[in-house]
């Protein structure tokens, strides 16, 4: 079918089902131009908490529809490939974050929002890379167990005067980008400014002009005088940035930056969605309402910029 019938199709199933589609900022271009919002996972939390539309098509992956569904479950969520995941979430288990618990008793435990269902329904409070260092500021406690992003833990920890414990979590994709690829692009483009996203090793963020969520991103480009911006993340965001500053220059530090768990959602499945109402993402009632409390705290911290 010809992408001008995909999109017209979208559009009138869109009004008939009244339905919301919400874009992560690394999905792919003519996803992120057919949504109603893109943006960063706290953006889409909260576009997801104060929708009225009765259907929100998650263009992301699956924590991040979970979430949706876990704060609004009267709404039908659709995620239009079920496959969708996130490495990184996958690589906490509920035994595993109560085994650290139990090591670390006395301290508050924060999961970052790429996490299960399962594990944001045992812990005190979730944030993102956003608000992370203003959530954990926010905690009456003199330690934080942080879940399960070590990277993002670790620039958190330099932020906060608090003693962090750490899980051993971390993102594939941004694990690809080193310190060495940061260095040789540079060279490329001496003027550039590296902006990098949190979860980047800290060998990667120490080379950074600025760490930043991927909406903290879009703000920070247009602001800056650099003309030429090397982005430190997936490669989706690079067309965000180019629609936001078009008379800049955007690249990559590496050809591998590409999350393909987010490359999955195409305009084609988004109507495949929008048609069948399907694949549905539901939580089990037990856990969104354990959950329900750590999600809200986060959407309601307002996200500083991470300094
Ligand atoms: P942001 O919340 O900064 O958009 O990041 C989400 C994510 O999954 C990064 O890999
Ligand atoms: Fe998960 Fe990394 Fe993909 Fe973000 S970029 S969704 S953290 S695998």
């Amino acid at each position: 079918m010809p992408t001008s019938e995909i999109l017209q199709r979208i559009e009138r199933l869109r009004r008939e089902r009244s339905a919301v589609i919400l874009a992560h900022n690394y999905q792919v271009g003519e996803v992120q131009d057919l949504a109603d919002f893109v943006g960063d996972s706290l953006g889409l939390s909260r576009q997801a908490a104060a929708t009225d539309a009765d259907v929100i098509v998650f263009c992301g992956v699956h924590f991040m529809a979970e979430t949706a569904a876990i704060l609004s479950p009267h709404k039908t969520v659709l995620l239009p490939d079920p496959h969708a995941g996130c490495p990184m979430a996958d690589m906490l288990e509920v035994e595993e974050l109560r085994r650290l618990k139990a090591l670390h008793p006395a301290a508050a435990v924060v999961a970052y929002v790429n996490s299960t269902a399962a594990v944001k329904a045992e812990v005190d409070v979730c944030c993102t890379s956003a608000n992370a260092i203003e959530v954990c500021r926010s905690l009456d406690a003199d330690e934080i167990l942080f879940v399960p992003d070590k990277w993002l833990g670790t620039w958190v920890a330099r932020h906060v005067d608090k003693k962090l414990h750490l899980a051993s979590g971390y993102c594939p994709t941004h694990a690809w980008i080193t310190p060495q690829d940061v260095l040789a692009t540079k060279a490329q483009y001496p003027e550039a400014a590296v902006i990098a996203h949190p979860e980047c090793s800290t060998e990667v963020v120490d080379l950074a002009d600025m760490v930043l969520s991927t909406s903290g991103m879009v703000g920070a480009v247009k602001a800056r005088p650099e003309t030429a911006f090397i982005v430190c993340t997936e490669e989706g965001m690079l067309h965000r940035l180019g629609k936001e500053a078009p008379e800049k220059t955007f690249v990559t530090p590496s050809s591998h930056c590409v999350c393909p768990n987010m490359k999955l959602i195409t305009a084609e499945k988004v109507l495949w969605s929008l048609q069948d109402l399907e694949p549905r993402i539901t939580v089990d009632p037990e856990i969104a309402d354990r959950a329900r409390g750590a999600i809200e705290r986060m959407v309601n911290t307002l996200d500083g910029s991470p300094t």
